[in-house]
């Protein structure tokens, strides 16, 4: 099949005009995608993915033709490996590990990436192969170049662009490595989450040049896309753009089987108070609060166990010590249970981190912006650069 498909042009039509009129395509883009569909990348079996409810339904090419053609051009991501490639059948595995991502986020990146001719491009998580594909087309196959760790995937990606007529260079490798062999880049774009910036995408970068990058902390799953700027001193800095949501770079997910250590008891000795702060107050999946808590409350994951509309435990671990706190809601009771445990009071440092968000008008996460050092220790900071978040952020690589 070569980019000419003309079944594959036709029905990429409609995504890039809503995309265009969305404006998340800008028209030199638009012009991109009808020139290469997604379909030419996608497996015969996928799982479409459904956002708001976090189901996943699988899709047959050979079973259902018509579903898998709607699936393809809707604005969905496409799960396309689950569990590391080690899940077999048509039932959805554990953890989805790679994708085609929804169409939409993916013309905003391109469009948040600026580039222009001659633009040399390094992109981290490969996958199907499309949004190399695409860059690909607009710049030449010669100014781009894909990293993947899967080398099955890796194999996958190479067979649909060579079907689609395209040729960047597909490594396999660890994206963390970047890809020396092709540096300096103009611009570095990574579509896994990352938790950590790697200091060689920015030695790697031209001073002056962009790394676009899903990035956020552990205390949740939520990633917001910054857009660093390299400067001639070797750091990088940049506002965050928006939130988004990705599947996170192989070695950067975080393994919450640590945390079992951390009770062995409840609760133990752990220190009793109680809190008028709700449930709702913590955010859920979709707003800011869960980034922007993060950002103030370094080195700490949480989880919620939901049991009624406002009633739950919400667990607090320190990612650096055996701290934790966990903060117990019940329906229709204003006082809520605090535990908390160790040297560092994770629970006083969420309620301040929310009073302090709460006090500056609740801002969005494009209000804040990340600073990366050489070493790659990450520094996030409010409406400045200089003004460091007022919590004691200790970076850490
Ligand atoms: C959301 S998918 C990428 C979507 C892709 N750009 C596309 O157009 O289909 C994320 C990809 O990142 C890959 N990945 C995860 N960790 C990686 C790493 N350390 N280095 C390179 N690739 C990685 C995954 O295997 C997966 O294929």
């Amino acid at each position: 099949m070569t980019l000419s498909s003309e079944r594959d042009g036709r029905a990429g039509d409609e995504p890039a005009r809503s995309l265009l009129e969305a404006g998340a395509l800008t028209p030199a883009w638009a012009d991109v995608f009808r020139a290469v569909p997604r379909s030419l990348f996608l497996p015969d079996l996928l799982w479409s993915h459904d956002m708001a409810t976090g189901r996943s339904v699988p899709v047959s090419r050979n079973g259902d033709p018509e579903g898998w053609e709607r699936a393809a051009y809707a604005n969905v991501p496409l799960v396309t490996q689950w569990d590391d490639g080690a899940h077999t059948g048509t039932n959805p595995g554990n953890v989805p590990t790679s994708s085609a991502s929804m169409p939409s986020v993916v013309a905003a990146m391109l469009r948040d990436l600026e580039v222009s001719d001659g633009t040399r491009v390094l992109e981290i998580g490969t996958g199907t192969g499309w949004n190399a594909g695409l860059i690909a087309r607009r710049l030449g196959g010669s100014n781009v170049v894909s990293v993947e760790i899967d080398p099955a995937v890796v194999e996958q990606a190479r067979g649909a662009l060579k079907r689609a007529g395209l040729s960047p260079e597909v490594v396999h490798g660890d994206g963390r490595d970047g890809w020396p062999d092709g540096a300096p880049y103009d611009r570095v774009i990574v579509t896994a989450g990352v938790r950590a910036v790697p200091k060689r995408w920015l030695e790697q970068t031209r001073p002056g040049g962009i790394i676009l990058a899903p990035w956020g902390t552990h205390y949740s799953d939520q990633d917001a896309l910054v857009r660093l700027t390299v400067g001639d001193d070797g750091h990088a800095t940049g506002p965050f753009l928006r939130m988004v949501e990705f599947m996170k770079l192989r070695d950067q997910r975080l393994d919450w089987n640590r945390f079992r250590a951390h009770v062995p008891e409840f609760p133990g000795d752990a220190d009793e108070s109680s809190t008028q702060a709700t449930m709702a107050d913590l955010g859920d999946r979709y707003g800011s609060v869960r980034f922007v808590t993060g950002l103030c409350v370094p080195h700490c994951a949480h989880v919620v166990n939901r049991t009624g509309k406002d009633a739950g435990k919400a667990w607090f671990f320190d990612l650096l010590s055996r701290s934790w706190a966990a903060v117990e809601f019940r329906d229709g009771e204003p006082d809520a249970t605090v535990h908390q445990c160790g040297t560092r009071r994770l629970w006083d440092e969420v309620e301040r981190a929310l009073t302090w968000w709460t006090e500056h008008g609740r801002p969005g996460v494009d209000r804040f912006g990340l600073t990366v050092a050489p070493d790659g220790s990450a520094h996030p900071w409010f409406e400045d650069p200089a003004k460091a978040l007022p919590f004691g952020w200790r970076p850490r690589t």
